[in-house]
């Protein structure tokens, strides 16, 4: 697996992720998710991306099982929750997620979203304590705007603001505009999320083009000239930047042999102009969304 620089620091991590929402929601899949998860850490997948919220703890501790015997080879991302955002909440909340992950420190430590009752300046004090307890490594944030990130990397002075995670795929492009020029400025990585768009009931749905659309033949085109899926077109797309990296989730052991695939082909520059002309972008920037 590739490896890209994170952010500012001196750690490469795997440049394709895995991410865990839905992980743990259903007992009768806990095996399959552990095996999924080990699937893709045996191939160099290392980055494993998980938060507090995904199914109340659940998922943490299915990332728990999977880790178990390769904790130092991880590259292990949790999430504090908005509402949990205060300085002492933070706290608290990494030691529960610490408590369920079963390990003694992670890797990097995200607000999930900007909080409609904490302010950015208090989270961010509470992050810099977590890092000189040697409880976290590295700060960073979610679905942040450029304005709040301002906001974060003011409190966080000599402490970088590492990571900024947020939504980007075929049918949602805003973070071109504002987003990721700002992280690439500053050396901020953006670790993208639901590269294969938003599922139905969230963000206003926008998920992967369906079988039958123009959208959806026109990667089914892109990807045969170089064996590819649309899938692994869409991820290779995300990945093009510099300083990207993706968290795909994917339980289907097929899907991850895929996804690990995704770089293995370059798209040419026609390709990406007939992909600006069918998802194009658009002139707005990322909305704040406040939780
Ligand atoms: N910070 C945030 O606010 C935030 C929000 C959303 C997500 N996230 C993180 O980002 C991760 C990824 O986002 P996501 O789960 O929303 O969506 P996603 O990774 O874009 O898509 C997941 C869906 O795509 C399928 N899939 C994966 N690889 C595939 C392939 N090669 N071919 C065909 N289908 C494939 C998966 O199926 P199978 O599972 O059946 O394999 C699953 O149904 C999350 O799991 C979470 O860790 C963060």
């Amino acid at each position: 697996m590739i490896q890209r620089n994170l952010g500012m620091t001196n750690v490469n991590v795997a440049i394709i992720g895995q991410g865990t929402w839905t992980y743990g929601e259903n007992k009768g899949l806990e095996l399959e998710e552990v095996k999924a998860l080990r699937f893709g850490i045996e191939n160099g997948m290392t980055l494993i991306d998980t938060a507090e919220e995904y199914a109340q703890g659940g998922a943490e501790r299915i990332v728990a099982e999977a880790i178990k015997d390769c904790r130092k080879e991880i590259f292990l991302t949790t999430k504090v929750s908005a509402k949990n955002c205060s300085y002492l909440g933070v706290i608290e909340a990494v030691e529960r997620s610490l408590e369920r992950l079963k390990t003694t420190y992670i890797d990097l430590y995200l607000q999930h979203w900007p909080s409609k009752e904490h302010q950015v300046e208090e989270t961010m004090r509470a992050m810099m304590y977590l890092v000189e307890k040697g409880l976290i490594k590295y700060i960073g944030v979610s679905n942040f705007t450029t304005e709040l990130m301002t906001v974060a990397q003011g409190v966080l002075g000599e402490h970088i603001l590492t990571c900024n995670q947020v939504g980007y795929h075929l049918n949602d492009r805003r973070v071109e505009n504002d987003v990721i020029p700002y992280c690439q400025e500053r050396g901020i990585a953006v670790m993208a999320y639901s590269p294969f768009g938003y599922a139905p009931k969230f963000f206003g749905g926008a998920g992967f083009p369906e079988p039958g659309t123009k959208e959806r033949q026109v990667l089914d085109e892109i990807g045969g000239k170089y064996g590819a899926s649309p899938y692994q077109v869409a991820l290779n797309w995300i990945l093009r930047h510099e300083g990207i990296i993706a968290i795909p989730k994917a339980k289907d052991i097929e899907h991850i042999k895929s996804n690990l695939k995704a770089l293995e082909l370059t798209l040419s520059e026609e390709d990406l102009k007939i992909i600006d002309s069918y998802f194009p972008k658009t002139n707005e920037g990322m909305s704040l969304v406040t939780y």
